[in-house]
C-alpha cells in the first residue's frame, strides 16, 4: 500500500492543485492531501473551510483523504505512514525551493521519498496568490477554480466588504 502526502497551503484550491491530486490518485493507492496550518500570513480561508472544500471538489476520488497539520511535514508524513511527499513544479522557477526542501525532508528522515510532477502545462502560471488577487479585484476567476470553490471566494469577500 503506497500512501503520498501532497502537501500545501491550498488558500484556495485550483486547478492546478487538483490536477496533481487526481494525477496522483492514479499513482498511489491513497493521497493524502495534508493543508499546512501553522503560516503568519493572514489567510484567505481558515483551515476548517479548505478541508471542506477540497473535500468537496476532491469527493470524486475515492482514495484522496484531506486531513490539515500542524508543524513539520516529516512528521506529519510519518503519522499519517506515508512513504512519499509529493510536489508539483510548475517551473524552473519553483525547483530551488522545492529541491532544498526535498533535500531537508530526506535529511529528516531518509525513507520518505519526495517526487514531482510536472504541473499540466496549462496550468502553469496559476497560483493561489493569483486567484486570490484577480478576484479581489473582479475579476474571472472562473477559467482556475472549480465553481464551488469560486463561489465560496465570492461569499468570502462580499462577507468582507460587508
Ligand atoms: O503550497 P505551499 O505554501 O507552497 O506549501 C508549502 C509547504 C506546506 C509544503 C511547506 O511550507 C511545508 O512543508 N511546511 C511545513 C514545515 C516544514 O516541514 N518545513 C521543513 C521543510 S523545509
Amino acid at each position: 500500500m503506497r500512501t503520498a502526502i501532497y502537501p500545501g497551503s491550498f488558500d484556495p484550491i485550483t486547478y492546478g492543485h487538483l490536477d496533481i491530486i487526481h494525477r496522483a490518485a492514479d499513482v498511489f493507492d491513497k493521497v493524502i492531501v495534508g493543508i499546512l496550518k501553522n503560516q503568519a500570513k493572514s489567510p484567505l480561508f481558515d483551515f476548517d473551510e479548505r478541508v471542506e472544500m477540497i473535500q468537496e471538489v476532491t469527493k470524486e476520488y475515492p482514495n484522496v483523504e484531506v486531513v490539515s497539520f500542524q508543524g513539520l511535514l516529516i512528521d506529519f508524513t510519518r503519522e499519517q505512514k506515508a512513504d512519499v511527499i509529493v510536489r508539483g513544479i510548475r517551473a524552473v522557477s519553483d525547483f530551488e525551493y522545492e529541491l532544498m526542501m526535498a533535500q531537508t525532508n530526506k535529511q529528516l528522515n531518509p525513507d520518505v521519498e519526495t517526487m514531482f510532477l510536472a504541473t499540466s502545462a496549462k496550468y502553469s502560471f496559476l497560483s493561489s496568490s493569483t486567484v486570490r488577487e484577480l478576484a479581489v479585484f473582479g475579476g474571472d476567476i472562473s477559467p482556475f477554480v472549480p465553481d464551488y470553490v469560486r463561489e465560496k471566494i465570492c461569499e468570502k469577500l462580499e462577507k468582507r466588504r460587508g
